[in-house]
């Protein structure tokens, strides 16, 4: 075992580097211009205190009501010099750069009394965990265009206990917030900034486009509820590369809306790029799901290391969800000490309410996953279509899942799917037959 797995290693890193020496490193510049801002101003003009005591909020809404209303030629950038800057939620502007210095901090009240409270997603009908409007995110932008969030690795602290613990006691009213939310807003990067302890999910681009997320670092503990990393969600062209990000829950999760309501907006998400991610949840490394009523298509996810996770890589949907779940490629996956390793399936998460049309069948179709290499998982798959809409053109080529030696390693198990596979093992489930027999498999890998 260890000696083949070493072989397989070896051979994969030939692969790897081959592929590296050949191409030029793919990167997200050029989807959105990084640009310089020549107005300047920092937010100690505006009277804040960077010692973790002091309430910022004023400084912050009057700083950035600043940006918005002199609207200078090329924007402005909002500078936080190193110190603890506490302040309540706030709302950004479009044309500014939000500049963390080394050292910045800015930090979530824990006063959670008066934190404002906005309409639902009209793709979620309700909040997502409570009904109703949902707190507004720590960092909000609405209706934007042209913002950076970026700087010498600055921190977003979310302060997020406070939030995990009314979850956990069941007295939230509302649905938690966000460390940071765009919606409908346009030409964001966000870049070279810690986010830390998220309410909730941590960064969440929702109908959104052009937007790259690159060199963050995402971090809450992994007992922390429902701290994803970084959601996009019914957005199009989003990339996020070259970032760590350890969480209580999936590291990346592409979305599209909920049950009637998502499917009634009719927004998908499309041309999502994720590459060079490294991290480690209890859920899943790299997922698809499992609101996806909008439908989820141009998914590209390639260069991740996983290690300590629930579920390496995972496509999830449900009946009642509808949407059209196609055209998804993971690829070159290193993970190591691993629940499950890839599962895709058609049962996962619960409703809005009882409305939703049972009827609503998800498709899941043309996803290949390839150049995968796992160590110490405990379950190879798990494949699960549903009997009235099979998953169809699942593919899987190059995938090797080893168990810990010594410890009983779980085969596949699959159901109402087709699809097929090349160099797969512990070899697939009988539906997902080798392709150089039966020409299964519609795209080539
Ligand atoms: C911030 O934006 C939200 C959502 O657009 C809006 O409801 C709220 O009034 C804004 N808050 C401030 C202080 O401008
Ligand atoms: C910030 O962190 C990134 C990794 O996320 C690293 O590549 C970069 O060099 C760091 N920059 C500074 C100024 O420390």
């Amino acid at each position: 075992m260890k000696s083949r797995g070493g072989v397989w290693a070896a051979v994969l890193a030939l692969m790897w580097w081959c592929s590296g020496a050949v191409a030029e490193v793919a990167t997200c510049s050029g989807l959105v211009p990084m640009v310089y801002r020549s107005d300047k101003i920092s937010i100690t003009d505006y009277g804040a205190v960077g010692d973790g005591k002091t309430l910022n909020t004023k400084a912050f809404r009057e700083a950035i009501y600043r940006i918005e209303h002199l609207r200078r030629r090329g924007g402005t950038l909002l500078y936080i010099p190193a110190g603890v800057y506490l302040t309540d939620s706030f709302n950004l502007t479009s044309r500014m750069t939000l500049y963390l210095a080394k050292g910045a901090v800015i930090k979530a009240t824990q006063d959670t009394t008066n934190w404002p409270l906005i309409a639902p997603l009209p793709s979620y009908g309700r909040g997502r965990e409570r009904p109703g409007g949902r707190y507004m995110s720590f960092i909000h932008g609405d209706g934007l265009h042209d913002v950076i969030i970026t700087g010498e690795n600055g921190t977003i602290d979310g302060q997020g206990d406070v939030w995990w613990n009314m979850w956990r006691q069941r007295t939230l009213q509302f649905t938690r917030p966000n460390l940071v939310e765009f919606k409908d807003s346009r030409g964001i990067i966000i870049s070279n900034v810690i986010f830390k302890n998220s309410p909730f999910w941590n960064i969440h681009p929702v109908y959104c486009s052009n937007v790259v997320i690159r060199y963050v670092t995402i971090l809450a503990p992994s007992d922390s509820p429902n701290t994803d990393g970084i959601d996009p969600d019914s957005s199009s062209h989003v990339c996020i590369e070259d970032s760590y990000i350890s969480t209580g829950d999936d590291l990346v999760a592409v979305k599209s809306g909920w049950d009637q309501y998502g499917i009634a907006y009719g927004r998908p998400s499309n041309d999502i790029t994720i590459r060079r991610i490294t991290g480690s949840s209890p859920f899943a490394g790299i997922a698809v799901g499992s609101e996806t009523s909008g439908g989820v298509t141009n998914v590209l996810a390639e260069h991740i290391t996983l290690s300590n996770t629930g579920i390496g890589i995972h496509l999830k949907t449900n009946i009642g969800r509808g949407g059209i779940i196609r055209n998804i490629t993971i690829s070159n996956v290193f993970m190591e000490n691993i629940r499950k390793g890839i599962k895709i399936a058609g049962d996962v998460g619960d409703h809005p309410d009882e409305n939703y049309d049972p009827n609503a069948l998800p498709i899941m179709k043309h996803i290949r996953i390839k150049n995968i290499w796992g160590e110490k998982v405990l379950e190879a798959g798990l494949v699960k279509g549903l009997k009235n809409s099979p998953f169809t053109d699942i593919c899987l080529a190059n995938v090797h899942l080893f168990g810990s030696s010594g410890s009983r390693h779980g085969p596949w198990t699959c159901s109402d799917v087709s699809g097929g596979s090349v160099e797969v093992s512990p070899s697939p489930c009988s539906e997902l037959i080798s392709s150089s027999q039966t020409g299964a498999c519609s795209i080539p890998f």
